[in-house]
C-alpha cells in the first residue's frame, strides 16, 4: 500500500515515509519470521492528516496544552506519539495493529505495556505503588478509568463526568449502598470515592487514603477524634464495629438497629444491670411491654457521648 504522509513539523516539507521505512529498510523476503525495521517517530502533524476528528478531541485535554505550548522534555514534544508510541510502521500499514500501541478492545499490546506508556511520565505520586495494588493485579488499564483523547470530566481525564461515576462502572454494589436510607452525601457530590480511597494503589487494605479506617474517618469527623477522658474501647479500636461506610438502612449508618447494636457486646444481667434484662422484642416500642428505655434514640437516649466523654463523670458515656 503507497501511502504519503505529508509534513515532519510545520507540514512545510512534504516527506513521503514510503521509502524510507518500507523500501529501503525493508528486509529482503527471506524463510522464516523476520524482524521488522525498528520504528520510528513522525510527528504529530502526520496523525492529524488522518485522525482528523481524533485529534480535535484531543486539543482540549491538558496534555497538549502542555505538549504544544510548555514541552518539558523530547518525549512531551512528540505528541500523539508520546503516548501511541513511534509510529513510523502504522502510518505505512494502518491495518497492522502491532504498530501502534493502542489502548482499546483488541489492542496487540498487553495492559502492563500500555501502562508503562503513561508510566513513563506519571510514575510519582501513588502510582509509584501501582504494581502489586490490587487494580493492577487485576489487570486494569490507566484507560480503564482515564481517557486522554477528550476532556469528559472538569478534571482528572476521567472517563465519566466525575470520579465516583467511573468507579460506579465497575462497582455496582457500592453504588446500591448510597443509596440507602443513611449514607454519607456522595451521589449528592459532597464527597467523592476517591476522598477515601486512592485507586491507584494504596500501603492499606481496600486502597485506603489513611493508615487505619480511624485515621480516615477522623479527617473529616475530627471530633470523634479526642482525645477522650473516657473512652469507648470500641470507638478507639475501629469505627466500622458499629458503622458501614457506604451505607445502611438503619439511621446514622449503623451496622444494626438499636438496642441490639449495644446487645452485642454489652449483655451484662444481674440485680443492677439493665442491659441483659432488655433482650426481648417485647420492650420494643411496640412489643407487648414497652420498655421507656428503647424508645427514640434508645441506649443512646442517656448514654449520648457514645464516641467518649469528656466530663469528669462520664464514665457511664452520660454526659
Ligand atoms: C495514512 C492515514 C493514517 C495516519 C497518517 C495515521 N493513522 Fe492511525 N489509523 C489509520 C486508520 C485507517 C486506522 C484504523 C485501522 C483499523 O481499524 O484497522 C488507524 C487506527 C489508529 C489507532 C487505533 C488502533 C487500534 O488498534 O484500535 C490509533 C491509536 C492510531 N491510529 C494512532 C495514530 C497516530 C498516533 C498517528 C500518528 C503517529 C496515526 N495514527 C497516523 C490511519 C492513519
Ligand atoms: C496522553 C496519551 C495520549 C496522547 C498524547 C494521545 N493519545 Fe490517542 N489514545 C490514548 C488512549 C488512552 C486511548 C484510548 C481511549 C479510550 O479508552 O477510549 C487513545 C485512543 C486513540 C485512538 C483510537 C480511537 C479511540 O478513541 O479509541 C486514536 C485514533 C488515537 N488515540 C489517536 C491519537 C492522535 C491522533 C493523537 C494526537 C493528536 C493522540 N491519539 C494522542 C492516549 C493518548
Ligand atoms: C510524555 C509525558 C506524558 C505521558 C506519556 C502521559 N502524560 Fe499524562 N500528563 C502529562 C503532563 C505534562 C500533564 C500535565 C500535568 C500538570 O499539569 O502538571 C499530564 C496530566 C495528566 C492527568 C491530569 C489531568 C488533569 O486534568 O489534571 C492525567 C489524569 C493524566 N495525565 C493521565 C495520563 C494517562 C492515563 C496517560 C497514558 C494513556 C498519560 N497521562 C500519559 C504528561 C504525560
Ligand atoms: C480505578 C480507576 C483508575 C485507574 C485504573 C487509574 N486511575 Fe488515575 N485517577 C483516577 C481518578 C478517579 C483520579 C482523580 C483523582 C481525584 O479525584 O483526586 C485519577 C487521577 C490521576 C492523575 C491526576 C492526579 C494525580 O494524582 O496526579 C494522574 C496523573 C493519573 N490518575 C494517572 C494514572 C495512571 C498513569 C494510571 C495507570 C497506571 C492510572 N491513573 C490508573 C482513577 C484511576
Ligand atoms: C474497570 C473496572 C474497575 C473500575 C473502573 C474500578 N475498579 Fe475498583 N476494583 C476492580 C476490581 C476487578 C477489583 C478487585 C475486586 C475483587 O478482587 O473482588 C477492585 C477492587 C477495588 C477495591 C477493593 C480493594 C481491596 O483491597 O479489596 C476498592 C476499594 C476499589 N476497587 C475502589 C475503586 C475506586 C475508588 C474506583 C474509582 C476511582 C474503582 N475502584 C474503579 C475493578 C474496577
Ligand atoms: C467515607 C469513606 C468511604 C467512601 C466515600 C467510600 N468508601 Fe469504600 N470503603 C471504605 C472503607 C473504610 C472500607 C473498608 C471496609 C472494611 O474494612 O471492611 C471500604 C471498602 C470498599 C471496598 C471493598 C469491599 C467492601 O465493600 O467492603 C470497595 C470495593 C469500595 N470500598 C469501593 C468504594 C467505591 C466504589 C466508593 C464510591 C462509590 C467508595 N468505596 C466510597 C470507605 C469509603
Ligand atoms: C471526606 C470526608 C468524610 C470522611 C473521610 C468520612 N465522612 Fe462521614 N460524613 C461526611 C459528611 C460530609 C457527612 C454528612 C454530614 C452532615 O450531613 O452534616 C458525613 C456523615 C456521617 C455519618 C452520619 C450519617 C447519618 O446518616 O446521619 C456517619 C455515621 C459517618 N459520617 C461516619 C463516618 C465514618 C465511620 C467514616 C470513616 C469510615 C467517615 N464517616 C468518613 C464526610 C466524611
Ligand atoms: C459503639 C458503637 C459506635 C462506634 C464504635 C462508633 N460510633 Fe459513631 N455513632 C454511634 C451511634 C449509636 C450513633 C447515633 C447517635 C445518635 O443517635 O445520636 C453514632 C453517630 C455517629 C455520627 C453522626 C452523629 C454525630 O455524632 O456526629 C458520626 C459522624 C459518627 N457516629 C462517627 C463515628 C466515627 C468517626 C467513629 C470512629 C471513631 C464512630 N462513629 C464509632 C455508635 C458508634
Ligand atoms: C463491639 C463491642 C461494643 C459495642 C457494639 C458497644 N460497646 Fe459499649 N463497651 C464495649 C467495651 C469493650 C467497653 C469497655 C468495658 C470495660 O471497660 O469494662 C464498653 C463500655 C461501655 C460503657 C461504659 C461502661 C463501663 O462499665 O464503664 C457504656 C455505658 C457503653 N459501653 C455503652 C454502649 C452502648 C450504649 C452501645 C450501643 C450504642 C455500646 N456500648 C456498644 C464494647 C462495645
Ligand atoms: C434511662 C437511661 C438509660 C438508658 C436508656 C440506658 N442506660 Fe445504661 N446506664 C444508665 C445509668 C444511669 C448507668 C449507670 C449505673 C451505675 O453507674 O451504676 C448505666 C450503666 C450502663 C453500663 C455500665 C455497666 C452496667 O451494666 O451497669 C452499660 C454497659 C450500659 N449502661 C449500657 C446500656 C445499654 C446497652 C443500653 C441500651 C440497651 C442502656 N445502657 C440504656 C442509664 C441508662
Amino acid at each position: 500500500m503507497r501511502r504519503h504522509v505529508g509534513g515532519w513539523v510545520a507540514g512545510v516539507v512534504l516527506v513521503s515515509l514510503v521509502p524510507a521505512v518500507c523500501v529501503s529498510e525493508e528486509p529482503t523476503p527471506a524463510a522464516g519470521p523476520t524482524p521488522s525495521a525498528e520504528p520510528t517517530y513522525v510527528g504529530e502533524q502526520s496523525c492529524r492528516v488522518c485522525h482528523v476528528v481524533e485529534a480535535e478531541h484531543w486539543d482540549g485535554t491538558p496534555h497538549a496544552a502542555v505538549f504544544h505550548q510548555n514541552p518539558r522534555n523530547a518525549l512531551e514534544r512528540r505528541g500523539c506519539e508520546a503516548c501511541h508510541g513511534p509510529a513510523s510502521g502504522h502510518v505505512a500499514d494502518p491495518a497492522d495493529r502491532s504498530a501502534i500501541v493502542s489502548f482499546t478492545r483488541g489492542s496487540a499490546y498487553d495492559v502492563d505495556h500500555q501502562n508503562s506508556m503513561c508510566l513513563e511520565c506519571h510514575d510519582s505520586k501513588s502510582r509509584l505503588i501501582w504494581r502489586g495494588s490490587v487494580h493492577e493485579r487485576r489487570d486494569l488499564g490507566c484507560s480503564d478509568c482515564h481517557n486522554t483523547m477528550a476532556k469528559i470530566s472538569p478534571a482528572g481525564l476521567l472517563r465519566t463526568r466525575s470520579a465516583s461515576e467511573t468507579c460506579f462502572t465497575c462497582h455496582p454494589k457500592q453504588r446500591l449502598e448510597f443509596r440507602k436510607r443513611s449514607h454519607m452525601p456522595l451521589l449528592e457530590g459532597k464527597i467523592s470515592c476517591t476522598d477515601c480511597h486512592d485507586p491507584h494503589g494504596s500501603d492499606n487494605a481496600f486502597l485506603l487514603r489513611a493508615d487505619s479506617v480511624n485515621q480516615l474517618c477522623y479527617r473529616c469527623h475530627a471530633d470523634k477524634r479526642g482525645p477522650f477522658l473516657w473512652e469507648h474501647a470500641p470507638a478507639r479500636e475501629n469505627c466500622l464495629n458499629c458503622h458501614r461506610p457506604h451505607g445502611s438502612n438503619h439511621a446514622a449508618l449503623l451496622v444494626s438497629s438499636m438496642p441490639f447494636l449495644c446487645q452485642e457486646c454489652h449483655a451484662q444481667s444481674g440485680l443492677f444491670a439493665h442491659v441483659g434484662g432488655l433482650l426481648t422484642q417485647g420492650n420494643l416500642m411496640r412489643g407487648s411491654s414497652p420498655d421507656e428505655r428503647l424508645v427514640n434514640r434508645s441506649c443512646v437516649n442517656c448514654h449520648s457521648q457514645i464516641h467518649g466523654s469528656n466530663h469528669p463523670s462520664g464514665v457511664r458515656l452520660h454526659r
